[in-house]
């Protein structure tokens, strides 16, 4: 959580900063604020409560000249959301700014020691010790100085740091939260991801664990934290800037939606040879070591977590392997049993989610070999992991995460597949039956896009509802779950997503006259046990809405609104039923006027425990 950004260059360093804030406020947004080096030596520090364009509006009311500035929006963990607990935080003096992504676990022991120093605090942050203990220990050289502060903190941090008599430098930190240099000419950049500056650059460096970053404006050094310099490779972003902007749409979740078909497209492309092999040269295992494999275990959060499901049935169906998916927060915790023949996959957007970066780093400890299916390149959870499968849906703003979980959806196909194609579990003309069949995707998901004016209708009509139950079967429930969480998260709406034979067993006393039920009932060998369900809650009084395949009529008797998708083999209907899903949530949410993109209390990237 938080959006750091840094810049020293020739530019104005308020608008790079402001521009990198601007994209890169999905990752909090409480409040804001920027530290401006002028050209007469003064360090003016602006911060403000409320969303970016809160600052925005003020800053407009006055110049800030400089070519050097750090820049800030904030998710706040330590201090409530207030102008005086945004960042920068700044010394005693007024000399130090400092913004910070992440959690010092020991600031409590440190606000003691500084004010038994003398230091006065003015924020309830954990972030200003930092300003406090730099200003003790600059004696000339900030990177040296911030390097000794990094060796007291315990915790997790970013951090950036300006200081008023360092015209041409900026130093930052980074301790398992994200941090990438953007490389100019005559200019160079810090932000939390590559959006911050590929308005300006595509060139970038990662930052690793424990390492100092000085931003110069004619070069980049980055060290360890005893002050040994350390070489690193640059990369370059192929991500275009048109993708993290918002195209002419209300929100960027809109886009995003729109975007579907390509994120399917790009993360399957050109992985089925001329001969029809499958490829998956990303999982870097050995075909031995895959046939030796006795149980896969997926790991994720959130969104991330259903993606994970479908890919259970899709494995165990196709691989005949066992497979368990956990959500990540819970998996470290209960002393799992994974080994050197387990696969385990973990499964994040973001690749910075901590729950997720935590529990591989114990999987991999037992020794298991971790597959990252992530979309973020260079990202912490690729980089810690023995592999990584991109899926390339470009960058996603919205909070809510649906071209990144579409193309992961499509990618732990593909894993399952290579899978089933190296154990023999499945020969290879079914192989390549199914990539024919994944290829189809991309075409029907457009498909579905062309057909959501109902799906808005019916959000008009749901916008007032206090409550809305999911179900589903088989790779349907995951999709019951996933409907819920996007209408909890966007709409506010007390949202529960149920496989459907299990609403006997208690939560159909949650249904009474008028109750939203969202059926996801796509053709499949259990429709008739799905039909029975949604005849027992419509007996009910329930508002029955069913998303249903072209042509299949079994379900319409029983429903009040019917959702009309395209025919699929029913494993992958996943990659269908999804779209309507994510449609409702948001037109739900823009009905009840909330903001799609940015939903109250959350943050894009999870990087607290
Ligand atoms: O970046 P990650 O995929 O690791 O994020 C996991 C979850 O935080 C994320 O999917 C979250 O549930 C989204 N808000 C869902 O829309």
């Amino acid at each position: 959580m938080c959006g750091i950004v840094g810049y020293v260059g020739e530019q104005d360093g308020l608008e790079v900063v402001l521009g990198g804030l601007r994209r890169l406020e999905y990752r909090g947004y409480d409040s804001a604020g920027v530290a401006i080096l002028g050209p007469d030596g003064s360090l003016t520090v602006e911060r403000k409560a409320g969303k970016l364009a809160n600052l925005e509006k003020e800053l407009a009311e006055r110049a800030f000249p400089g070519t050097l500035a750090i820049g800030h929006t904030r998710w706040a963990t330590h201090g409530a959301p207030t102008d005086r607990n945004a960042h920068p935080q700044v010394d005693c003096s007024g000399a130090v700014a400092v913004v910070h992504n992440g959690t010092i676990e020991n600031f409590g022991a440190l606000v003691r020691g500084l004010e038994e120093r003398g230091h006065e605090r003015s924020s309830d942050t954990d972030t200003e010790v930092v300003a406090h203990l730099v200003e003790e220990r600059y004696t000339g050289d900030l990177a040296a100085a911030v390097r000794s502060v990094c060796k007291d903190l315990d915790g997790s941090f970013v951090l950036v740091i300006a200081h008023r008599d360092q015209p041409d430098l900026v130093v930052a930190a980074r301790r398992n939260l994200p941090l990438v240099v953007g490389l100019g000419d005559g200019e160079n950049f810090l932000g939390s991801d590559v959006t911050a500056f590929i308005a300006h650059t595509r060139e970038a460096r990662a930052v690793d664990q424990d390492q100092v970053v000085e931003l110069r404006r004619t070069g980049v050094v980055v060290t360890d934290l005893d002050g040994n310099v350390v070489e690193g490779e640059s990369y370059h972003v192929d991500w275009d800037t048109s993708a993290a902007e918002k195209g002419g749409h209300e929100f960027f979740m809109l886009k995003e939606i729109e975007e579907q078909p390509a994120a399917v497209r790009e993360t399957l492309g050109g992985r089925l040879t001329e001969q029809g092999v499958l490829h998956l040269d990303e999982l870097s295992m050995s075909d031995e070591d895959i046939r030796d494999i006795e149980q896969v275990v997926i790991i994720a959060c959130g969104s991330s977590y259903h993606s994970g499901l479908v890919g259970k049935y899709a494995i165990e169906r196709w691989c005949r392997l066992p497979v368990q998916v956990e959500m990540a927060s819970e998996f470290r915790y209960r002393d799992p049993v994974v080994g050197r023949r387990t696969l385990v996959i973990a499964i994040s957007q973001s690749g910075e989610t901590a729950d997720t970066l935590e529990a591989l780093r114990h999987a991999r400890a037992q020794k298991a070999w971790v597959l990252a299916v992530t979309n973020t390149l260079g990202s912490t959870v690729s980089r810690e992991s023995d592999a990584a499968f991109y899926t390339r849906s470009g960058p996603e703003v919205a909070v809510a995460s649906t071209k990144a979980v579409i193309a992961q959806l499509a990618a732990m196909y593909v894993v399952g597949l290579y899978l089933a194609q190296v154990r023999g579990t499945r020969d290879a003309d079914e192989v390549r039956a199914h990539m024919h069949d994944l290829e189809e995707i991309p075409s029907l998901v457009e498909d579905v896009l062309s057909r959501m004016e109902p799906v808005r209708a019916l959000a008009r009509e749901l916008a007032s509802e206090e409550r809305v139950l999911f179900l589903g079967r088989h790779v349907g429930y995951p999709m019951a779950l996933e409907g819920a969480l996007k209408l909890k998260e966007l709409a506010y709406i007390s949202a529960e997503g149920f496989p459907a034979g299990e609403i006997k067993h208690g939560p159909i006393a949650l249904v009474e006259e008028g109750t939203p039920v969202v059926v996801i009932a796509p053709r499949h060998a259990l429709q008739a046990k799905l039909v029975n369900n949604v005849q027992e809650v419509r007996a009910r009084g329930a508002r029955t809405i069913v998303i249903a395949t072209d042509g299949d009529e079994s379900v319409t008797p029983y429903a009040d609104t019917v959702i009309r998708i395209p025919d699929t083999k029913s494993l992958l209907a996943p990659l269908l039923t999804i779209v309507p899903l994510q449609v409702l949530a948001a037109e739900v949410a823009r009905a009840r006027g909330l903001d799609v993109d940015q939903p109250r209390n959350l943050a894009k990237s999870v990087t607290v425990e």
